[in-house]
């Protein structure tokens, strides 16, 4: 069944910059892109670098280890050496409060 964890206060964030938190045992970095939030797995596919250990292009993050991007929006592949994209995990904002939904069954 989904669920919904609080992941940071509304600021707590800067944009273009992710938090990492950790949903049921699986690393999810939380990105503030202007003012909106996504989060998605941060596993890159490639071979297992923090893809929050990178930096974000536009709405891209860029893995540090090999340079492959994700979308940041969707979790998509969009450059390699990854072409597996990673989850992206629903998000919303409640107050003061980013929560973010772990629905991967
Ligand atoms: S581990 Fe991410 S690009 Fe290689």
């Amino acid at each position: 069944m989904s669920q919904w964890f609080e992941a940071a206060r509304l600021g707590e964030i800067p944009d273009r910059k992710s938090k990492v938190i950790v949903l049921n045992g699986a690393d999810v970095a939380v990105f503030n892109l202007g003012g909106e939030y996504y989060a998605i797995e941060d596993i890159c596919t490639h071979d297992g670098g923090d893809i929050s250990g990178g930096w974000v292009e536009g709405d891209r993050a860029v893995c540090p280890r090999h340079l492959a991007e994700f979308s940041i929006r969707t979790g998509a592949a969009l450059k390699a050496p990854a072409y597996e994209g990673v989850h992206s995990f629903p998000v919303r904002v409640r107050g003061e409060v980013v929560e973010v939904c772990d629905d991967r069954g």
